[in-house]
């Protein structure tokens, strides 16, 4: 409690400074933090494992980066662009699944970085916002994700990013990943943001433009612009970022990629002008960090018995209405393999071989794999009583 009021006057103190146009100071006092519990369920599937928090950095009042790190010394590797999921407990439940982009260069494997911003009444960003620090311990599983660029150095390619918010995690590694391994390559990043307090890396955007020249071309828009030199006044809506398009020399026909990342409004209109612009479907790449309106194949209304198989032994559990096979399986202490827990990663591929179950829409799996009863247990719900085997 102490702590928590602790925070609130910390973080009332940074928004009163921004008013006043003093910046925030970067790095996050805290005392040390307990490390949790250990994480049962996840971890004796073999594939979380324990990252320490090294530094807390404050980016904004609402924004933190955790530095993490691997306390054996072991190599973090990932592809710009992909995230990790943090099993988060904060009370007697099972831990809490959330996904955090790395944010930092893929070239530095002795760390990695995760910005993670307040939602407003969000359980877990709001845990981490007030109270990670230095030696807390974490349950991690990934890297997974597909919203990502491998840099290349013979590659020549002109990224066009368009983040809102915290949507700028992913495009960052991407950046630092392209400007730092592809010479002949160019990124242009349009990021929208609420005014020029609330800008996550704007610091390190302009060490990156000072670094990479006119490789690098960052457009600030800002619902409130102030007296930011060079940004643009407006919200990402499609006209604006036709508009920043046009100014950028970015016609349909341009050589360039489009990574999209940021609130789910924001996306939309991105989609729109980019529609409207004739720019090609395969040339977008977007990241959702809420997951999109699910459509249930069918509603799961009673519990149903469920037998997972793994590595030689049955394990039958009681999926409750409604709830996902995961769910249950990792609440029986059934070891399942999980990343992203919401259907964009298939590390929760299973195979359905008695029973039916509705598969929440969208999901990643792909034609095949569904005619070969390939289902994934975080999106699945059975309808009657199943068998799975799982890897
Ligand atoms: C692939 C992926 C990568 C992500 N990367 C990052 C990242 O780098 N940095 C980061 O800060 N977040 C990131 N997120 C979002 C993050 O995983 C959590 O969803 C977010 O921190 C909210 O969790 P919470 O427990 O605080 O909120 P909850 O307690 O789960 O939700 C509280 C309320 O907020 C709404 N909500 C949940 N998430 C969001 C959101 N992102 N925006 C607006 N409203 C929301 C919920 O619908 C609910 O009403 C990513 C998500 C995905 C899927
Ligand atoms: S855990 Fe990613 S699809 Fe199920």
């Amino acid at each position: 409690m102490l702590q928590r009021l602790a925070a609130l006057r910390r973080d009332a103190r940074m928004v009163l400074d921004g008013l006043r146009g003093r910046s925030p100071s970067p790095l996050v006092q805290r005392p040390p933090s307990p490390v949790y519990p250990p994480i049962a369920a996840a971890d004796s599937a073999g594939r979380a494992r324990t990252l320490e928090v090294a530094a807390v950095t404050r980016e904004t009042a609402d924004a933190v980066t955790l530095t993490l790190v691997e306390p054996t010394g072991q190599d973090l590797r990932f592809v710009p662009g992909q995230f990790f999921t943090l099993l988060v407990p904060l009370d007697d439940g099972p831990p809490l699944r959330r996904a955090y982009s790395a944010s930092s260069s893929h070239l530095d494997p002795s760390r990695v970085t995760i910005t993670v911003k307040r939602v407003p009444g969000g359980r877990v960003s709001s845990h981490l916002v007030e109270h990670a620090a230095p030696g807390l311990r974490l349950a991690v599983l990934g890297p997974s994700g597909d919203f990502t660029v491998a840099p290349a150095p013979g590659a020549r390619r002109h990224v066009v990013a368009i983040a809102g918010g915290s949507g700028i995690t992913p495009i960052m590694a991407i950046a630092r990943g392209v400007l730092a391994v592809e010479p002949a390559s160019r990124v242009t990043l349009l990021y929208g943001n609420r005014d020029a307090a609330s800008i996550i890396f704007a610091a390190e955007l302009e060490r990156l433009r000072a670094e990479h020249g006119a490789r690098l071309v960052v457009r600030h828009l800002l619902e409130d612009a102030g007296d930011l030199p060079g940004a643009a006044a407006g919200r990402l809506d499609a006209a604006t970022i036709a508009a920043q398009l046009d100014a950028a020399g970015l016609d349909a026909a341009a050589d360039a990629s489009y990574f999209v990342c940021g609130p789910e409004a924001m996306m939309a209109e991105a989609r729109a002008a980019l529609t409207a612009r004739g720019v090609a479907a395969d040339r977008v790449r977007e990241e959702r960090f809420t997951a999109p309106a699910r459509r249930q194949a069918g509603q799961a209304t009673a519990a149903q018995p469920v037998t997972i198989r793994k590595a030689g032994v049955a394990s039958d559990v009681i999926v409750p209405a409604g709830a996902t096979i995961l769910d249950a399986g990792l609440a029986a202490g059934v070891p399942l393999a999980l990343s992203c827990a919401m259907g964009g990663c298939g590390a929760c591929s299973v195979t359905l071989t008695t029973g039916e179950v509705a598969l929440d829409e969208p999901n990643c799996l792909s034609a095949t794999e569904r005619a070969r009863g390939t289902i994934l247990a975080c999106v699945a719900r059975p309808l009657s009583p199943c068998t799975v085997e799982a890897p």
